[in-house]
């Protein structure tokens, strides 16, 4: 790999480590097959199969064979809506069919003995993930962690562990702990010197992905007092194929509306909110094709989430924003089923897995049968397509701790996020409810991944899982002009079920 071969950086990453890539594959390789395609054929040709397993020219022609046929080439979600849809069903015509699984929401007094069976059970379900997905090249990963005391130097052992106290040492080695319920240990990445091999350096970028409090399995070497690592195992989710419906219905997606806010973007949400009544001459063929609408939080602005909060408010009551945010919810068109979870602004227990919005906050003239209340996170499982929705609070701990992961590029953070099966794995800034099961963990593999919180829209095709985040609906806040960030309002990701193509409308230039 030559500097500046981001397709191999590419499929270096969709490979998670499973695979190597020898350094003598350049982009010029694996040009116009498609990254995905690669690393799903290479993981089919690898199977169970013990040893390294590494990827150079000779295999890679074993690996794709012929070329790829035209409907299996790689396709990037569409971001812009082209060509006729088919106009035989509308999804007035099409019947729903939806189930909701909210997080288990159980009230503790968050004591150290409930955020001790907290993360006792996030572990044990997390290495249940781990265990169930792969073998780990060969090496056990069944071992336990006080048996790196016990072992000689030289042996290899795999563990699975939670990490905790990751620091980097002055030589820019990675150090961090793992435990699990038999013991600690202290495991070492060693950084790769400019002459080590390829291999080396890409075990060290990944363990840049390690983060606090995560579970993972570690394959290396006792070297006492240390376990030297020489493989990292996610717990992620498997490559499967992106789901589809046979019925003719599309999904939209949106965040962050910010009702409230003197920002919220008004006219363009009005648009939509007429659009979607076929009202506006642009696209009905698409808005006709809705069946669906989630919602993933910050529908409000909400009162006192920020000092100084009220000056940048145009609605100075908490009851009177929901009652805004349900007036325009009450003018979609009632075949369209709407799911509605909250975020960090919204008036809701801080702490995560958030409860369904209260009742007390909707009017009883606002409640309608096709207006559905989900907790954050939530399942929502539209036509066979079940939905991961997260408002995404936990996405500034991610972008903070991982190299590569930028506000610019919500999809890399919410990647990360997939890979670890967990939706606010970095325990800390973003608050837990520390019940006795957690929630957080991604026990389901979605095949759609919603997300708001980052005021930028962002998607991605992730082992055939659709990457989503919605962008928002509020204009540039003085915060984020401060911080540099530069938000995508008024942008409506579109799922269309059938195809599987993922769209997008604008509705800036309607307003
Ligand atoms: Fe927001």
């Amino acid at each position: 790999m030559k500097d500046g071969d981001n397709l191999v950086t590419e499929l270096a990453q969709k490979l998670s480590g499973k695979v190597v890539i020898s350094s003598e594959i350049t982009d010029s390789d694996i040009k116009g097959i498609g990254t995905e395609i690669i690393s799903r054929k290479a993981l089919e040709f690898f199977g169970k199969s013990q040893g390294l397993k590494v990827i150079d020219r000779e295999t890679l022609k074993k690996i794709i064979g012929k070329p790829a046929p035209e409907e299996e080439q790689e396709k990037s979600p569409k971001v812009e809506v082209t060509g006729s849809i088919s106009k035989k069903d509308t999804a007035k015509d099409v019947r729903a069919d939806f189930t909701i699984k909210n997080a288990a929401i159980e009230k503790t007094p968050a004591g150290v003995e409930d955020f001790s069976a907290y993360f006792k059970n996030r572990f044990d379900k997390l290495r249940l993930l781990i265990e169930r997905g792969r073998s780990a090249g060969g090496v056990s990963i069944t071992n336990k962690i006080e048996n790196l005391k016990v072992y000689a130097n030289g042996r290899d052992i795999g563990v699975i562990g939670m990490v905790y106290e990751k620091t980097v040492t002055k030589n820019g080695h990675v150090m961090f702990s793992i435990e699990d319920e038999t013991g600690t240990g202290k495991v070492l990445l060693i950084k790769a010197e400019r002459t080590s091999r390829k291999e080396k350096h890409e075990l060290f970028d990944f363990a840049s992905k390690i983060v606090n409090d995560e579970v993972i399995a570690i394959k290396g070497r006792i070297s006492s007092p240390f376990l030297i690592a020489d493989g990292v195992i996610w717990p992620d989710i498997p490559i499967r194929q992106i789901k589809k419906t046979e019925d003719d219905i599309a999904i939209a997606f949106a965040s962050d509306i910010h009702i409230g806010s003197k920002l919220f973007l008004d006219k363009q949400f009005e648009k939509f909110i007429e659009w979607l009544n076929g009202k506006i001459d642009v696209r009905k063929d698409i808005a006709e094709k809705i069946k669906y609408f989630v919602i993933s939080g910050d529908l409000v602005d909400g009162i006192g989430v920020y000092p100084n909060q009220d000056k940048e408010l145009s609605i100075n009551d908490i009851y009177k924003q929901y009652d805004a945010l349900f007036r325009y919810l009450n003018q979609i068109p009632e075949h369209i089923e709407v799911f509605v979870l909250g975020g960090n602004h919204d008036a809701l227990q801080r702490a995560e897995p958030q409860p369904p919005l209260g009742d007390d906050l909707i009017k009883k003239d606002f409640k309608k049968d096709n207006i559905h209340l989900v907790s954050n996170p939530g399942y929502v499982k539209m036509h066979g397509i079940n939905t991961l929705a997260y408002h995404g609070t936990s996405l500034d701990s991610v972008i903070q701790a991982i190299p590569g992961c930028s506000y610019s590029k919500p999809e890399s953070a919410m990647i990360e996020v997939l890979k670890k099966r967990h939706v606010s794995p970095i325990y800390g800034d973003n608050p837990i409810m520390p019940s006795k099961k957690d929630s957080l963990v991604m026990d389901e593999v979605p095949d759609i991944l919603h997300m708001g919180h980052l005021h930028k829209n962002g998607y991605a095709d992730y082992h055939g899982t659709q990457v989503i985040n919605s962008g928002t609906w509020q204009a540039r806040t003085s915060y984020q002009v401060k911080l540099g960030h530069m938000p995508t309002p008024a942008i409506l990701p579109i799922y269309h079920a059938k195809s599987g193509a993922l769209w997008s409308m604008d509705f800036n230039s309607l307003a």
